[in-house]
């Protein structure tokens, strides 16, 4: 039976520049296209947990506009269960996006209607506590986080938080995190070090996966695991969702009782898959399309 992933978190449309190069500030740079398609870390984990093989369920929140109901019908042709989506009156949340022609992006969110998802209500909860793995990242208000894996950690839910964008969190939310997915920005906001500190990390939560882009990844534990997992060789047309490909995969690894070293090397294969392709939620790939990166020998990965 696949697992059951819960991901709580933002739900955006994406507004993306492609250009040669990212603007400096004050500058204006005419660029080579543009397109639209749903975003946010919350639906793009989703969408990435579903094509990965998860029963998903998407908690979180949209606006009353066109936004929303194209942010709504990517989440279910997807296969997200998103039937509990709150609307709430007023904009969805838009991320304006500007890629250039190495891959590399910059991201502002404009959050809208995901600053309304507050105060769990007993379905959610209930949502929460069934599942096998509940995900969370931080583009929604950090007490609904809070909130959401407290829930899940005294239901026995496993909890993964994905800790994007970096900022310092209180406490009470890490002591009920069981896995964090950070990149080394996100891991030196968090751990208050200017340099990647693992040990410092665990002192907070019991697993860590670093994210290395390019370089694959680094997962750490309180058993004493302390291990790099190898990168895959692609192109790199887009880095916007290779961190949510990566999370949502690790979810479904994890849930489906794979070890969380094994989980990493999929997930990595899954982000590797997704810089493949321009944008975020049409970029995240199949389990198909993970499984043939992972298994592919010729050449398989690099250190
Ligand atoms: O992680 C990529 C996402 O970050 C984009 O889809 C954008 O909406 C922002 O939330």
């Amino acid at each position: 039976m696949a697992p059951r992933i819960v991901i709580a978190g933002s739900a955006n449309m994406d507004v993306v520049g492609l250009a040669a190069r990212l603007p400096l500030p004050g500058e204006t740079v005419l660029g080579d296209d543009f397109m639209m398609t749903p975003g946010g870390k919350g639906a793009n984990q989703a969408i990435a947990a579903a094509r990965a093989g998860g029963r998903t369920i998407f908690l979180g929140a949209i606006g009353s506009d066109a936004f929303g109901v194209t942010i709504n019908a990517r989440l279910t042709a997807a296969g997200v269960d998103a039937s509990g989506v709150r609307t709430s009156y007023g904009q969805s949340g838009v991320a304006v996006i500007m890629v250039d022609r190495s891959g590399e992006n910059s991201i502002l969110v404009a959050p809208g209607a995901n600053t309304s998802f507050t105060g769990l209500t007993e379905p959610e909860r209930r949502t929460i506590a069934e599942a096998d793995v509940l995900v969370c990242q931080l583009e929604i208000p950090v007490e609904t986080v809070t909130e959401a894996m407290r829930v899940a950690r005294a239901a026995g839910t496993r909890t993964i938080l994905n800790a994007a964008p970096a900022r310092s969190l209180p406490p009470e939310l890490l002591d009920n995190v069981d896995l964090l997915v950070v990149n080394e920005t996100e891991a030196a906001t968090i751990s208050g070090r200017s340099e990647i500190d693992m040990s410092a990390l665990l002192a907070l939560v019991p697993r860590v996966v670093l994210t290395l882009s390019g370089a694959g990844s680094r997962y750490a534990d309180r058993e004493g695991v302390d291990t790099r997992v190898p990168a895959y060789v692609v192109e790199v047309v887009d880095t916007t969702a290779a961190g949510d490909a990566f999370t949502g995969a690790i979810a479904v690894a994890w849930g489906e009782g794979r070890s969380l070293l094994e989980a990493v090397g999929w997930a990595n294969a899954a982000g590797a898959a997704c810089v493949r392709h321009v944008g975020a939620s049409n970029a995240l790939p199949t389990r198909d399309e993970i499984d043939a990166l992972y298994l592919s020998v010729s050449p398989p990965r690099t250190e």
